[in-house]
C-alpha cells in the first residue's frame, strides 16, 4: 500500500475554524439582508441531469465546453455537479409547479458550486456562491432593485473600493442582426484571435468579448457593441433601468462589452467588482434571463438575478473583532471532577459555552491551558469548593477572583456577557 499522504484536491480548500467564524457572520448577514427584501431561501441538490445545464447555460459557453464535472453514474445517467445555480432554480420552479405562486417570486441561496477552471488567486474549482433570483416581474425597477440590494449589501458589510457596470445585452428581436454584423467584424479580425476564439466566431461571436487573451481583447474594442443595436423595447428597459439606478443616487458605469459568460442572458446585465481583488475582480454578476423557463419547455416566466462570489466577497470584508466568551473549569480530585462535569452541565443549560478536560493535569497546568484557550472565566474546584458548595471564580480579563456560591457565580457569568 503507498504511504503517500492524501491531500485536498486541487482548487478546493478546507475553511477552518478560524476562518468559519467570519463565513458564519458575513452569511448570517446576506441571509437577513436579502430576507428584509422579500426573499425566502430555496435549496436544491449539488448534481443535476447535464443536459439542464447544456440547455440552461448553454452550449457554446467556457463553463460548459470546459468546466463542467461531468460523470456517468451507476444507473448509466450523466450528471453533472452544478457550475452555477440559475438553471437548478428554473427547474425546481417548473417541477413544483412554483410560478402558479403569486409572482414575483424571490428566492436565495447560498452553497458550494463546481467549475474546473484554472486555480489562481480568487478562482477555484469548489466555490461558493450567494444567489439570488426574482421570477414574474418584467418591470425595470426589479432590475434597479437587485443592484440597489447588493449594493446595500456591501455598504452594511463596509466593503469599499466597488464599482458597478451595467450593459443590456438585448433580446431576440435585436440580437439576430447585431449578431450578423458581429460575426462579420470577428471574421475580419479572425486571424489576431487566438484558437479558440476563432472557434467562437462561428458558433456565438459574442462569446469573443468573454476571452481573457490580450489580443483579443484588444481586437474586440473595436467590435460593433448590442448597445449600440438595442431595438425600441430594450433599449427603454435599459433606460429605465439606468433610471431608477439614478432615483436610487447609484453610481455605475455603462460597459457595452460586458455580456457575461453565460447564454441565457436577456436585456440587464451587471457586474460588481472590486479594485482590491486582482485579475478576478467580480464580486458579483448577474442579469435578466426572459427567456429560459420558456426554453426548457415550461410556462412563460421572466427571470433576473444575480450570484456572488463568497470566497471574493469575503476576502474584501474587513475582519471584525469578535470575542468568544467562555467558562473553563479547572478541578483538583475525583470529588472535584465530578462536581465539575455537574457544574459543566448546569453552565451549558445555560447557554453559555464552557470547557473542562479529563487528563490527569496539575492545577497549575489546568490554568495554563485555560489561558492559553484564552478562556473569560475559570472556575476553580477543590475539596473544600465541593463540601461548601462554593466556588472560586476567576475573572481572566481582569485578573480578579472571589468565591461565591453556584447560583450567583452563573448569574455573575450571565450578567458580564450580557454587558459586553
Ligand atoms: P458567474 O458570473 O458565472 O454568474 O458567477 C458569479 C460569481 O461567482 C462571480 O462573479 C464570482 O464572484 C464567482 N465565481 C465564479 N466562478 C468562480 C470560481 N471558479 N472561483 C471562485 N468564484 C467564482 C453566475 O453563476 C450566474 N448564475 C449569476 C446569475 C444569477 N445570473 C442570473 N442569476
Amino acid at each position: 500500500m503507498s504511504t503517500k499522504t492524501i491531500s485536498a484536491i486541487k482548487g478546493t480548500k478546507d475553511i477552518l475554524p478560524e476562518e468559519v467564524r467570519k463565513w458564519q457572520r458575513v452569511e448570517a448577514v446576506t441571509k437577513a439582508h436579502f430576507e428584509l427584501y422579500g426573499y425566502r431561501e430555496i435549496r436544491t441538490p449539488v448534481f443535476e441531469a447535464t443536459e439542464l445545464f447544456e440547455k440552461g447555460t448553454g452550449e457554446t459557453t467556457d463553463v460548459v465546453t470546459k468546466e463542467m464535472y461531468t460523470f456517468v453514474d451507476k444507473g448509466g445517467r450523466s450528471l453533472t455537479l452544478r457550475p452555477e445555480y440559475t438553471p437548478s432554480v428554473v427547474r425546481s420552479i417548473m417541477d413544483h409547479s412554483l410560478h402558479l405562486k403569486p409572482q414575483p417570486m424571490r428566492y436565495y441561496f447560498i452553497g458550494p458550486m463546481f467549475r474546473f477552471d484554472k486555480p489562481q488567486k480568487g478562482r477555484y474549482r469548489q466555490f461558493h456562491q450567494v444567489d439570488i433570483e426574482v421570477f414574474g416581474e418584467k418591470d425595470p425597477a426589479i432590475d434597479a432593485e437587485i443592484v440597489e440590494m447588493a449594493d446595500h449589501l456591501l455598504k452594511r458589510l463596509k466593503v469599499v473600493d466597488t464599482e458597478i457596470l451595467v450593459n443590456s445585452v438585448g433580446c431576440r428581436v435585436c440580437r439576430p442582426p447585431y449578431h450578423a454584423k458581429l460575426k462579420q467584424a470577428a471574421e475580419q479580425a479572425k486571424e489576431d484571435l487566438c484558437e479558440d476564439c476563432q472557434r467562437k466566431v462561428d458558433l456565438n461571436p459574442l462569446r469573443i468579448f468573454d476571452c481573457k487573451v490580450d489580443s483579443c481583447r484588444q481586437r474586440a474594442k473595436d467590435f460593433p457593441t448590442i448597445t449600440d443595436h438595442l431595438c425600441e423595447e430594450c433599449l427603454g428597459h435599459f433606460k429605465a433601468f439606468c433610471g431608477y439606478l439614478d432615483l436610487y443616487g447609484i453610481s455605475y458605469e455603462i460597459e457595452p462589452r460586458l455580456v457575461r459568460g453565460l447564454d441565457y442572458y436577456t436585456k440587464t446585465t451587471f457586474e460588481i467588482i472590486s479594485s482590491r481583488l486582482g485579475a478576478q475582480d467580480a464580486i458579483l454578476g448577474g442579469g435578466r434571463y426572459d427567456d429560459m423557463m420558456k426554453e426548457f419547455g415550461g410556462p412563460d416566466v421572466c427571470g433576473i438575478g444575480f450570484a456572488m462570489g463568497m470566497e471574493r466577497f469575503l476576502s474584501v470584508v474587513p475582519d471584525e473583532k469578535t470575542k468568544e466568551r467562555f467558562v473553563f473549569i479547572a478541578y483538583m480530585g475525583e470529588a472535584a471532577k465530578k462536581a465539575g462535569l455537574q457544574l459543566a452541565r448546569e453552565v451549558r443549560q445555560e447557554n453559555l459555552e464552557c470547557l473542562i478536560e479529563y487528563r490527569e493535569k496539575s492545577l497549575k497546568s489546568q490554568l495554563s491551558r485555560a489561558n492559553k484557550l484564552n478562556a473569560s472565566w475559570v472556575v476553580i474546584i477543590g475539596e473544600d469548593e465541593v463540601n461548601n458548595d462554593r466556588y472560586q471564580l476567576k475573572d481572566m480579563e481582569r485578573g480578579e477572583q472571589e468565591e461565591v456560591a453556584r447560583e450567583e457565580m452563573i448569574a455573575k457569568i450571565r450578567q458580564a456577557v450580557k454587558s459586553g
